[in-house]
């Protein structure tokens, strides 16, 4: 089996892992939805209305079609949006995730802010990507950041009660919490 495809065979099973994070804590906002694979399941299996902003509007095009053929577009919210100064009101968010996006967005710090704002306290912030120094990079040629890296940054952003887990080699699911000061 090629590499791409150990990758893709995980998606199933990360979708599931972050459902099942944020079944406890709507609504949800997917930061960088992409083309709303994880936005639309999401919605499916909890038939609550659920979030997702990316800043590419080809890939929110795809993410309605997704929803639509899915048949919970009457669920899903999709906007144009930058992660960096997203259009939602302090604490409206259960859960904020981000997955397979924190290594893509720009001036991330900001966008952790923006992570914190949205959340009510208590709320769960998720983040899934590839770490630094395993096979993603080499296959996809992109730079992430360590596990450490990723867990400093959250905290520097306010996050607490950070708990890690690998879901594959250097694929990490980091769960974190929007605990009042
Ligand atoms: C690798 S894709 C992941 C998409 C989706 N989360 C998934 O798992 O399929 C990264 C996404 O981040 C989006 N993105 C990059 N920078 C962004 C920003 N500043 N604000 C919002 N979305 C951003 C891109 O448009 C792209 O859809």
């Amino acid at each position: 089996m090629g590499e791409q495809s150990v990758y893709d065979d995980l998606e199933p099973k990360i979708h599931k892992k972050i459902a099942e994070a944020v079944a406890d804590a709507v609504p949800v906002l997917d930061v960088a939805c992409g083309d709303g694979r994880l936005t639309g399941f999401i919605a499916s299996g909890s038939g609550c209305k659920t979030y997702g902003i990316d800043i590419s509007v080809s890939h929110l095009t795809e993410a309605r079609e997704k929803a639509e053929a899915r048949g919970v577009s009457h669920l899903v919210y999709l906007a144009a949006g930058d992660a960096r100064k997203l259009c939602f009101l302090d604490g409206s968010f259960g859960s904020l995730i981000m997955l397979y996006s924190l290594h893509e967005i720009q001036y991330l710090p900001q966008a952790l802010e923006e992570a914190r704002r949205v959340l009510r306290p208590n709320g769960k912030f998720i983040v899934v990507d590839p770490v630094k120094g395993g096979k993603a990079e080499t296959l996809w040629n992109e730079s992430y950041y360590g596990l450490e890296e990723i867990e400093s940054m959250l905290t520097h952003a306010g996050f607490s009660k950070l708990t890690s887990d690998f879901l594959y080699d250097d694929i990490v699911f980091v769960s974190a919490k929007k605990v009042p000061i």
